[in-house]
């Protein structure tokens, strides 16, 4: 059985990943298609848009580290080449994070990330509560202390899906509006896929960046099917008055009770509050609980937001992976690469994400920042071998 080829790169999913991955792509002059039943959809309708590299850092992710800050350092030209391309404003603020502490376990859970910060050479300086009601003054008085760090910013997540799409439009991508129900192998090779209309679309390369749907596109063999799985995230949005403006002139976040909880101003007046984390499979329901936690962590943070119109409920589904990092590039089947995976981050990985897939379409291999994130990290052989 052989494929009619209808493009060069065929990507599987219009989210954010997908939508850079096919720009890059149809940049480097392949031609390129998406399938996607709603181009521009997916956790970018949901995401807040922290581009948080220093605040997000956990331990044992310095590698992801490494990774975060090269897209965060590309974000204000890859920013400005979108705009300039399609005359989008993509929202992109460099307003800065506050990280804040409410009691005395949260103080030293920060104390700690500022030590680890600082260890890992990242900019971020330790307020007192006073310091940090002075920065943002709707702060409830019982703040403890809080990391300023300036070089996390944020962008709308929603104006830069459509922007993406907007680029792909002009780079000549072929958008495929439906499902791709089958992934197609012919031969030990990835052909392509069968829509749900049953129409075969065949492509030299195919790239799997369907969020979290990736880990379950039926016909992809067991041993490339990346281990991906639904992470819960539901947010709020609400409205600032122009009355009440500045209400905050920055992201502000903490843990509150174990749980994060953060609250993205952004320049049109919505105010973001994010996010529960849940394991619940492919729920998204907006539920009471999940809206009375995320309402009564923030009023803890922010007690003025109760005065605020509720404009926003919505629940999303973040790609989680085993080690909470991408995979990206090539798989151990010839002809698939995967783009997916990226968990928390993937508003923040989008620049590095498509000019790593470009390189690895165009040459077969990862440029050295992606190497870490090949999904060849959990192929059988690599998972069973032993340290030396
Ligand atoms: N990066 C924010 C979140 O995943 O909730």
């Amino acid at each position: 059985m052989s494929r009619t080829r209808t493009s060069d790169v065929l990507v599987i999913g219009g989210g954010i990943i997908g939508l850079v991955t096919a720009w890059r792509a149809a940049q480097r002059g392949f031609t390129t298609a998406v399938v996607d039943p709603e181009p521009g959809g997916g956790a970018a309708q949901v995401a807040a848009g922290m581009l948080a590299a220093v605040t997000e850092l956990h331990y044992g992710e310095q590698t992801l580290l490494g990774l975060n800050l090269a897209s965060a350092r590309r974000y204000p030209d890859f920013a400005a080449e979108l705009t300039d391309l399609t005359g989008h404003d993509l929202g992109y603020r460099r307003c800065g994070t506050l990280a804040v502490a409410l009691d005395s376990d949260d103080r030293a859970h920060l104390r700690e990330l500022h030590a680890l910060q600082r260890r890992s050479g990242l900019d971020s300086e330790w307020l007192s509560g006073r310091e940090c009601r002075r920065l943002e003054p709707m702060l409830a008085p019982g703040v403890r202390g809080g990391l300023r760090v300036d070089g996390d910013h944020q962008i709308d997540p929603r104006r830069l899906a459509g922007a993406l799409v907007a680029a792909c439009e002009r780079a000549g991508v072929v958008f495929h509006r439906t499902w791709a129900e089958r992934f197609d192998v012919v031969r030990d090779r990835a052909a392509g896929v069968t829509t749900a209309n049953g129409t075969e679309l065949g492509a030299g390369q195919v790239v799997l960046a369907a969020g979290s749907l990736s880990g379950r596109l039926t016909g992809v063999p067991d041993h490339v099917l990346p281990p991906v799985r639904p992470v819960k995230g539901q947010v709020l949005r609400l409205t600032v008055p122009k009355r009440y403006a500045p209400f905050l002139s920055r992201t502000v976040r903490a843990v509150v009770r174990g749980s994060q909880v953060y609250l993205v101003p952004r320049e049109s007046g919505e105010l973001v509050v994010g996010a529960t984390s849940e394991e619940l499979g492919w729920d998204t329901t907006v539920t009471a609980g999940g809206v009375y936690e995320l309402l009564r962590d923030a009023h803890e943070l922010v007690p003025g937001i109760t005065e605020l119109p509720l404009t926003e409920t919505r629940a999303g589904l973040r790609p989680g992976s085993p080690d909470n990092a991408p995979l990206l590039g090539p798989t151990e089947l010839d002809g698939l690469l995967l783009a997916t995976g990226h968990y928390r981050n993937g508003v923040l990985l989008t620049p590095v994400t498509g000019d790593a897939m470009a390189h690895a379409l165009t040459t077969g291999e990862l440029p050295d920042e992606a190497r870490p994130f090949t999904p060849k990290r959990f192929s059988a052989a690599a998972l069973t071998e032993q340290p030396a």
